[in-house]
């Protein structure tokens, strides 16, 4: 009779067993929830392709920042919908413009909770590409002055934290030296480093009403078969004076965040985008699979990876089923 030697199954024998060697942990202290705030009053509009997330106006978004931080979560990551755009994106450094007001509006009534802001212009420009346009092409240093002012405004308006998304070259170091030079040196920048052009952000674009008018991102973002130029993509970010790094979207991109977190050992942020959360959604509504099992183990799945910061759009879900367990 033959006896294995290893019988890995004596630790999976019951709860307390697996729980002493459980290797990955997700914690409430992990999440970022991002918010979308747009015109108006009173207006909780539902984004239909992402159920249970809203554009919300100022007066009710101070709500929602309200419920989130008193579900634990320590941040949020705001987005813009401006009442109009422009070729520029002078919606995106309007000293009253909508997310400074957001950003002052849950900085005074809802202390304590982080308030991160993504830097971009797409959400602000006619043409919705995350630069300035001439010639239908996207040109970079023009739109690092903007997205540094941009950044500037946020601190201004009392943000914690400021994202930089638009993936121009050298963007990190502009906004690093704009922050410095007007006083916010203590301002950290999480930077999104290694994010793809990706299908993935679909619902977003619905919800951010960012879509392009013309062509698509891929003159910008990281073409997602490139794993190597992702880790020089963070290197430069890290050189340039990032503070966290990001990996973006995040279950798509598991060996980046691994291999990011190994090289630099940085705080890794890993953003589980909106087309992640739109399929367990749709897949759950329609009762092929268990919403909160998949998503437990999709975000702990990112954490073994070697992620310490998952942005998802589930955070105040799991943060919930998290106290339950
Ligand atoms: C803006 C921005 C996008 C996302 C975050 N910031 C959209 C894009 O680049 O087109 C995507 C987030 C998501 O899909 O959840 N540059
Ligand atoms: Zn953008």
């Amino acid at each position: 009779m033959y006896f294995p030697a290893h019988r890995l199954r004596r630790l999976r024998k019951n709860e307390n067993f697996r729980r002493m060697v459980r290797e990955a942990t997700l914690s409430v202290d992990d999440l970022i929830y991002p918010l979308f705030a747009a015109p108006g009053e009173d207006l909780k509009k539902e984004i239909s392709s992402m159920p249970g997330n809203y554009q919300l106006s100022i007066d009710l978004i101070v709500e929602e920042a309200k419920e989130v931080k008193g579900l634990g979560i320590p941040a949020v990551l705001l987005f813009g919908i401006p009442e109009t755009k422009d070729e520029a994106g002078s919606g995106a450094y309007d000293e009253e413009g909508i997310v400074q007001r957001a950003i002052r509006a849950i900085k005074k009534e809802v202390p304590g909770l982080l308030v991160v802001t993504d830097v971009c212009l797409c959400e602000y420009t006619s043409h919705g590409h995350c630069g300035i346009v001439r010639d239908g092409e996207v040109l970079n240093d023009i739109t690092l002055e903007l997205l540094a002012k941009s950044a500037i405004s946020h601190a201004e308006a009392g943000a914690d934290m400021v994202a930089p998304s638009d993936m121009m070259d050298g963007r990190v170091a502009a906004i690093r030296s704009g922050l410095d030079e007007n006083g916010f040196q203590q301002i950290p920048i999480m930077a999104y480093s290694a994010k793809q052009a990706s299908a993935l952000y679909g619902p977003f674009r619905e919800a951010a009403e960012s879509t392009p008018q013309f062509g698509d991102r891929r003159s910008y973002q990281m073409d997602a078969a490139n794993g190597l130029e992702a880790i020089r993509e963070t290197a430069l970010d890290i050189e340039e004076g990032a503070d966290i790094v990001m990996v973006k979207p995040a279950l798509s991109c598991l060996d980046l965040i691994y291999a990011i977190k190994r090289e630099f050992g940085y705080p890794t942020a890993a953003y589980s985008v909106s087309g992640e959360f739109s399929m367990i959604k749709a897949a759950a509504e329609k009762g092929w699979i268990d919403e909160k099992r998949v998503v437990l183990e999709a975000l702990t799945g990112i954490k073994r990876a070697g992620a310490d910061i998952i942005i998802t759009y589930h955070a105040k879900d799991a943060a919930r089923w998290l106290s339950e367990a």
